[in-house]
């Protein structure tokens, strides 16, 4: 028995991965890119899928902050609701890796055993863990949506905190009244640093690297680790 369903027996089609991967020309994989708000998850997602359509591969990008307008609208960012957020981006991921897609999945995803049960859900090596890591300082002084601003200010902290930014008031303010308190990351929440990821980004003051070249790096471990044919 899996979770609370009862009574399910899994089916298998006759066409798989591999007759999928066939077609397309390259090993389905998530990609995952990890890192501060601000740090250009969406950017190097968006350069890294550019990168390889011009190359005739098939991507998906699965990005943190469209899918909670959609399929994890009611998730908040307390706690649990950023666990259950990277849960069903990880299942998702994997269905279309198991599609033959590079998925391509930014997300904050902020502590280390949630990236880590998602890592376990694919196929050994299959799961690129990207850090992208920029450090606070240069996320803050870019800002680029104002939140750090509203953090700084103690306007995002606390339990029964109204919603700033809210495009679906109805999930949102019904998932403020939860018992956890609702922090930035990296300022009043936590980032967990990878401590064993397969690329880091590293991005410092003065000299970040471009989006074109952040999206070679991945390019470079895909090929090299046999993900393109
Ligand atoms: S998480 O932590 O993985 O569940 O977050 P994610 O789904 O990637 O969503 C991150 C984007 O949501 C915006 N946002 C916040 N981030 C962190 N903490 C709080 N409290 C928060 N509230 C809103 C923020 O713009 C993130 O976008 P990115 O692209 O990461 O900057």
């Amino acid at each position: 028995t899996i979770g609370k369903s009862t009574n399910i027996l899994w089916h298998d089609c006759p066409i798989g991965q591999n007759e999928r991967q066939k077609l397309l020309n390259q090993k389905g994989c998530v990609v995952w890119i990890t890192g501060l708000s601000g740090s250009g998850k969406s950017t190097l997602a968006c350069a890294l899928s550019r990168e390889l359509h011009s190359r005739g591969h098939l991507t998906y990008v699965l990005d943190g902050d469209n899918l909670r307008h959609g399929l994890n609208r009611d998730l908040s960012f307390k706690a649990e609701d950023r666990v259950e957020n990277i849960r069903r981006v990880g299942e998702v991921a994997k269905l279309f890796a198991d599609a033959g897609l590079i998925c391509i999945a930014s997300l904050i995803s902020p502590y280390r055993s949630d990236r880590s049960a998602c890592r376990n859900l694919l196929p050994n090596s299959s799961f690129i863990e990207v850090f992208l890591n920029a450090p606070l300082e240069i996320c803050e002084a870019r800002d680029p949506k104002g939140l750090y601003k509203l953090a700084r200010a103690g306007k995002i902290k606390g339990k029964n905190e109204k919603p700033t930014d809210c495009r679906c008031l109805l999930f949102t303010r019904k998932a403020y009244q939860g018992k956890s308190p609702v922090g930035f990351t990296g300022i009043d929440d936590p980032y967990e640093p990878p401590s064993d990821c397969e690329i880091v980004i590293q991005c410092n003051i003065g000299h970040c690297p471009s989006p074109k070249s952040m999206a070679d790096q991945v390019v470079s471990y895909l090929e090299a680790n046999g993900f393109l044919q």
